[in-house]
């Protein structure tokens, strides 16, 4: 479904990014898999797509830093010859309470979360303009649309997410580039397992579907944004959270 394609997903080494990596790979697409940090995630999620009959590479890149993201880009260009999609799904939290949120909190979570797509969005365009076509998906999260008490950072990132979205879709829409954001609601990941049991089963009564959600359930709707059946929707926010926000 995804033959010919290369995707870049941000942050494709553990966690959401690493369904998503694996799931764009299982349809043909090559992958390249970024990391910040884990390059040993980043080569287990390279091997698995390999042993699976597809093509993948990992490259390295903080995509806060505009000219690591310009970098990253670039190889990821130079190795696969096009980049046919962009996953920006490299997040972070820094949770507190206004009270107790410093400066860098703040700076950091938007440095990541919101510029970091930013960053990809901008160095990626001239390519996708050049190729006459191209998909951006970005990950933004059902508390950019109604918000947390302890995420201020994280909710204003993920309602920027948002805001970008929906003004490059109608940029670009006419040099038919499509962008379109996933919200995800309570995901088992690294970064959810920090909550307690008692929190994690009080969210679950909470939810409609009476479970938390799995990276699988994220990548399976990121794989549809990319794919041709998805060639009429562009500016779109797609939840993806067993009905917490409807
Ligand atoms: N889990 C949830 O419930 C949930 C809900 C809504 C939205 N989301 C969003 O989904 C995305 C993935 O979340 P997750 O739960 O899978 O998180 P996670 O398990 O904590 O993984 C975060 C990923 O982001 C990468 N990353 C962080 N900072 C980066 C940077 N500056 N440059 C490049 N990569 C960077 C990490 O790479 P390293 O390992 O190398 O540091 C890692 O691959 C995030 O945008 C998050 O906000 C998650």
């Amino acid at each position: 479904m995804l033959k010919d394609k290369c995707a870049l997903v941000t942050g494709g080494n553990r966690g959401i990014g690493r369904e998503i990596a694996l799931k764009l790979g299982s349809l043909g697409a090559k992958v390249i898999v970024n990391y910040r940090k884990d390059e040993e995630g980043a080569l287990e999620v390279v091997d698995t797509i390999v042993k699976n009959g597809g093509e993948a590479l990992a490259l390295k890149g903080d995509v806060s830093s505009y000219e690591e993201a310009e970098a990253l880009i670039k190889k990821s260009k130079e190795a696969f010859n096009n980049i046919d999609i962009l996953v920006n799904n490299a997040g972070i939290t820094k949770d507190k309470l206004l009270l107790r949120m410093k400066e860098e909190d703040f700076d950091s979570v938007i440095d990541v979360n919101l510029k970091g797509t930013f960053n990809c969005i901008k160095h990626i365009t001239p390519i996708m303009l050049k190729q006459k076509g191209g998909v951006i998906v970005n990950i933004s999260s059902v508390i950019g649309l109604i918000g947390n008490a302890g995420q201020s950072n994280y909710a204003a990132s993920k309602a920027g997410i948002i805001g970008i979205t929906k003004s490059i879709a109608k940029e670009l829409g006419g040099k038919s580039i499509r962008v379109n954001a996933v919200a995800p609601g309570f995901i088992k990941t690294d970064m959810t397992e920090v909550l307690s049991d008692e929190v994690k089963d009080r969210l679950k009564d909470s939810i409609p579907l009476k479970r938390l959600g799995e990276g699988k359930d994220v990548a399976e709707v990121v794989a549809f944004l990319c794919s041709e059946g998805a060639s009429y929707i562009t500016g779109q926010v797609i939840n993806v959270d067993g009905g917490m926000v409807m």
